[in-house]
């Protein structure tokens, strides 16, 4: 790296001795708060941007590949950026109950935020679609979980009715803080790096993470705190694609539960976030997925659950189509955290479980040593 961007690097980044409080408070004047907001916070944002050399030499990529490891966000996820700010903004307007339709990570910050926040939380779920880690946490933060006979869109679609009843606020990412929030993750890139990349990479399901990113990035951009802005590759489960098909996909599936959506709710947004950075967005088949699922826990020890691992298929299959000049500064959003889907690891992982004699011959003969 050259000297001014490590410079840059640690001249915009918060000293070390100032305590982070969470995004609203680090990126306030940027977001939609006044001083009489009560700001309900986890600490989340601050998340890592991982360097992965040998994820990029796995694939003979001649590029700087990063990941901005949303897992490590307080519910495992990006969608506490999200959330912080909706249920801020909820306790403000004196709502007294949140709710969201949801894949998983999104009812998980919405139970723990409102948790938080003292008002109460209803999750309406595709029942048997939710991978069992995010279901455990929408329960314990003591969410009223309802599951339907019917697909995310369905239950967004219920979401938008109920959220004309008195006292609701709807905390799905149709509510515009909430993209409000997520958009501080590409803040937060730039001020790391010292500039915009030159590429990000991101799944897309209800398509307002590519929207915010697109935000902030521009917004960046236009304050003159850096000098480009990335081309936004968004990336569909081939099951369900449908702004790359541009239709509906009323039966949308993917071993990528996360982002099993046949009708996104920002499709617009997306649209105008590639047109306008000159980037795409394409689909990647369930087996792309999980090669790249693998392959950023076995070549960097990045664990980030199967939809995350869309970004990872996503920059494999742009390099394969010969899109990424070597040199390039490539950024990658992995979404949510490989342990709220436990199962889909055991699942794919390739050696198991060798059961063996207690005692340290059988060991020795178990590892060839
Ligand atoms: N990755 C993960 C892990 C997700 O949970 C989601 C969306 C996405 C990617 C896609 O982001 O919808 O902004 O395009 N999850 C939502 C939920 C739908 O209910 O948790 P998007």
């Amino acid at each position: 790296m050259k000297w001014p961007s490590i410079i840059q690097r640690y001249c915009s980044r918060p000293p070390a001795t100032v305590k982070w409080q969470g995004i609203i408070e680090r990126y306030r004047s940027r977001l939609p708060v006044t001083e009489s907001t009560p700001v309900i916070s986890l600490s989340e944002g601050n998340t890592p941007l991982i360097h992965a050399p040998r994820f990029a030499k796995a694939i003979g990529l001649e590029a700087d590949v990063y990941f901005k490891y949303e897992a490590l966000n307080p519910t495992c996820s990006f969608k506490d950026r999200g959330m912080t700010l909706a249920v801020s903004k909820a306790k403000e307007r004196g709502a007294q109950v949140v709710v969201c339709a949801s894949t998983g990570n999104t009812s998980a910050a919405a139970a723990a935020y409102a948790a938080r926040a003292g008002i109460l939380s209803a999750v309406i779920l595709p029942n048997g679609k939710i991978a069992m880690g995010k279901l455990a946490q929408a329960m314990i933060y003591g969410a009223k979980v309802l599951a339907i006979e019917g697909n995310f869109d369905e239950a967004l679609r219920l979401v938008r009715e109920l959220g004309s009843q008195p006292g609701v606020e709807i905390v799905n990412s149709i509510n515009p803080v909430r993209i409000e929030g997520q958009k501080t993750a590409a803040f937060e890139i730039c001020d790391f790096l010292g500039e915009a990349p030159h590429f990000h990479f991101l799944p897309v399901g209800n398509a307002g993470n590519i929207t915010a990113y697109w935000r902030g990035y521009q917004e960046y951009f236009n304050d003159k705190i850096t000098t480009r802005t990335p081309k936004m590759f968004g990336y569909q489960a081939a099951g369900s694609a449908p702004i790359v098909e541009n239709r509906i996909i009323e039966k949308p599936e993917t071993v990528a539960t996360a982002i099993r959506i046949g009708n996104p709710a920002s499709w617009e947004g997306a649209k105008s976030a590639i047109a306008q950075s000159q980037g795409q967005i394409d689909k990647v088949t369930d087996e792309e997925i999980l090669e790249g699922y693998r392959l950023i826990a076995q070549s960097e020890g990045i664990f980030a659950e199967p939809a995350s691992a869309a970004s990872a298929a996503g920059i494999m299959k742009a390099h394969r189509e010969g899109k990424i000049p070597a040199g390039s500064i490539i950024t990658a959003t992995l979404t949510g955290h490989g342990l709220k889907d436990p199962d889909a690891a055991i699942r794919v992982s390739p050696n198991g479980v060798t059961v063996v004699p207690s005692n340290l011959e059988s060991i020795l003969k178990a590892l060839k040593l």
